[in-house]
């Protein structure tokens, strides 16, 4: 097993396809993992608290049951009302990267803390929350995660209005050489990937699209052609 440190979460701003493990099996988890692995990049893990959104998910200890399974970059997306108390929980099991969310409010600390901690940090943001809630902290994150759909469940439809928001921080992010990941998350799909591509997005997460498909392997496959074939317009 690769020590947790010496996973590479590959170079920022290049194509990353990341399934989100919540539309997979949790009873038979480690297997669904294993399936998607030779066609993803990162695994993407949503942390939900039935506080931040209404729903109760999974946490540190499932990071750490699934760290013995898979070398792959563990991407934690946590809906949680207090992140910073989770930090080190999920360091500590075996995380690489924590994002949270922008409507958290002031969000310093909980950077800083990511930090100390060797994690790689992300900022989230719901779909009606606008780009200058994330503007003063483009320099300070790894990531940028433009929520499609409001948090808190697989399986819903891609909100097209997101996408001028995703071309703004692609704009911004360009324009001042920042080095920061953008990741798109909710309804995406087939359809959707080339559009977010267009729109500038390099992080793809994907669940049901993934796991709801007979053949989730040649579905992660065929998201990656599309996204390629996206982004090389
Ligand atoms: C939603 C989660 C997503 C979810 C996406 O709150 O953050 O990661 O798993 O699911 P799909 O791809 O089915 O929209
Ligand atoms: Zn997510």
């Amino acid at each position: 097993m690769t020590t947790t440190s010496s996973i590479d979460p590959g170079a920022i701003g290049s194509l990353r396809i990341a399934p989100s493990i919540l539309a997979a099996d949790f009873g038979t988890l480690a297997e669904a993992v294993a399936t998607v692995t030779p066609g993803t990049d990162w695994l993407h893990v949503d942390v939900m608290d039935g506080h931040f959104v209404p729903n109760i998910s999974i946490g540190p200890p499932v990071v750490q049951a699934l760290r013995a399974h898979t070398d792959l970059y563990l991407d934690c997306h946590l809906m949680i009302t207090d992140p910073g108390e989770y930090l080190e929980p999920f360091a500590k099991a075996g995380a690489q990267g924590v994002t949270v969310h922008a409507e958290l409010g002031d969000l310093d600390s909980v950077i800083a803390e990511a930090r100390a901690l060797g994690l790689r940090i992300g900022l989230a943001a719901n779909p009606d929350t606008s780009f200058e809630v994330l503007d003063r902290y483009l320099d300070a994150v790894d990531l940028v995660l433009c929520m499609t759909v409001f948090p808190g469940f697989g399986g819903q439809s891609f909100m097209y209005e997101v996408l001028p928001k995703i071309a703004q921080v692609r704009l911004a992010i360009d324009e001042r050489g920042l080095d920061c990941d953008l990741e798109v998350d909710g309804g995406i799909d087939a359809t959707t990937t080339p559009l977010v591509v267009e729109a500038g997005a390099n992080v793809l997460v994907a669940g049901s699209a993934i796991f709801n498909r007979p053949d989730p392997l040649a579905a992660a496959n065929e998201l990656r052609a599309l996204a390629q074939a996206a982004s090389a317009h």
